[in-house]
């Protein structure tokens, strides 16, 4: 089984080849005997486009994925060795994500699907970033908690059967990876932030600067129903390095702050956000008796994060599963590994299949 993946939900067009051996129809349950192997990945970046703005900017997004997606397509076939007679079935991210990002690669994938006469898979990006994990390692020990964490999320899944995912708890307001581009912007450090602070944070000290603690006690006022003791929130930490700054400022009478400033900020910034994933995440795996974590998303390649998480893994006896850095950013392999999971299942999208921005997982 030869699945073609597309995926265009923000500023990356991308697209890859995902071969499974030993694929049986309507397995759903226990560990499966299928085994994934990535024949080919494609990632066309517009950071460059995007920087010059200090974020993406959706109109010229959409237009680069227009230009961009047939070029990738063909270069994820010629890289996998096929041609489009070898590929059995296509997914195509649905959402969440830019809308009229979304379009582009919504669209390709009917229209190719329909030409081929191949059957399409809707996958949602969230279920992408999950599969990296499974795409990486193969099956790991369920029950697993998963730490998807990036530019748009930070959620955290329950998965109890391969390809079924419960949330547990999420950000109330921005997610990790938008802190981390919004404190880059504020110290005019660039775009995007996270693997810039990542850089920086290693040359500083982390316990330099002491923030405030965030306690969350209500319940989600969008989600009553959870209790929201596994959820998230990263605005007042910002907001906390944004006063600091500003005092700092005019302090300084400057708009710059001296480099050994900025890099002790780092330090301390990700000194917070990585202590919060990871307390989160490891008491959402002893609370639910997990026997795997994984951490997945663009910012599991923060080089701490994987570090303490797999330090911490050691120490308290439960397996951390992180991808490979090509796999936690956004790319297409992951799109159609999670392909496979809703191609066992029969669930083949409609021919009037459209993208949703705000699909939820
Ligand atoms: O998963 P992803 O590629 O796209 C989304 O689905 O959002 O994640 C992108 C996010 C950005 O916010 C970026 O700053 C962050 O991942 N990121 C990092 C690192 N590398 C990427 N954050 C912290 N440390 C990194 N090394
Ligand atoms: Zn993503």
């Amino acid at each position: 089984m030869l699945v073609l993946g597309i995926e265009t939900s923000c500023d990356e067009t991308a697209a890859a080849l995902v071969e499974s051996s030993a694929f049986a129809p309507g397995a759903t349950s226990g560990a499966s005997a299928e085994r994934w192997a990535i024949r080919s990945n494609v990632v066309a970046s517009q950071v460059d486009i995007h920087r010059e703005w200090g974020g993406v900017v959706p109109e010229l997004a959409s237009r680069q994925h227009v230009r961009d997606i047939c070029g990738v397509v063909e270069r994820a076939l010629a890289d996998g060795r096929a041609g489009w007679a070898d590929v059995d079935a296509l997914a195509v991210t649905q959402g969440p994500g830019l809308v009229g990002s979304l379009l582009v690669g919504v669209s390709f994938a009917k229209s190719a699907a329909w030409a081929l006469g191949k059957p399409l898979v809707a996958v949602n990006h969230l279920a992408g970033h999950i599969e990296s994990i499974w795409l990486e390692h193969g099956p790991i020990p369920l029950p697993a908690v998963v730490l998807v964490v990036s530019g748009g999320h930070t959620s955290l899944y329950l998965v109890t059967r391969e390809g079924e995912y419960t949330l547990l708890g999420r950000t109330r307001d921005d997610a990790a990876g938008e802190a981390y581009d919004k404190v880059a912007k504020l110290l005019g450090l660039g775009y995007p932030g996270g693997p810039i602070i990542d850089g920086l944070a290693q040359q500083g000290n982390d316990v330099a600067i002491r923030w405030p603690g965030t306690r969350l006690t209500n319940p989600d006022r969008n989600a009553p129903e959870r209790d929201g003791r596994f959820d998230f929130s990263f605005s007042g930490l910002k907001t906390a390095v944004l006063r600091h700054v500003r005092e700092r400022q005019s302090v300084l009478g400057a708009e710059q702050l001296p480099r050994e400033e900025i890099v002790d900020l780092a330090a301390s910034f990700q000194r917070r956000v990585v202590e919060t994933l990871i307390e989160r995440t490891f008491s959402a795996a002893r609370w639910h008796g997990a026997k795997s974590i994984g951490i997945a998303g663009g910012v599991s390649a923060n080089s701490r994060l994987r570090q303490e998480a797999l330090a911490k893994a050691e120490r308290s006896e439960i397996p951390v599963y992180i991808p490979r850095l090509a796999l936690s950013t956004d790319n297409a392999a992951m799109i159609a590994a999670a392909g496979m999971r809703q191609l066992a299942l029969g669930r083949i999208a409609p021919p009037d299949l459209n993208a949703a921005a705000s699909l939820p997982l």
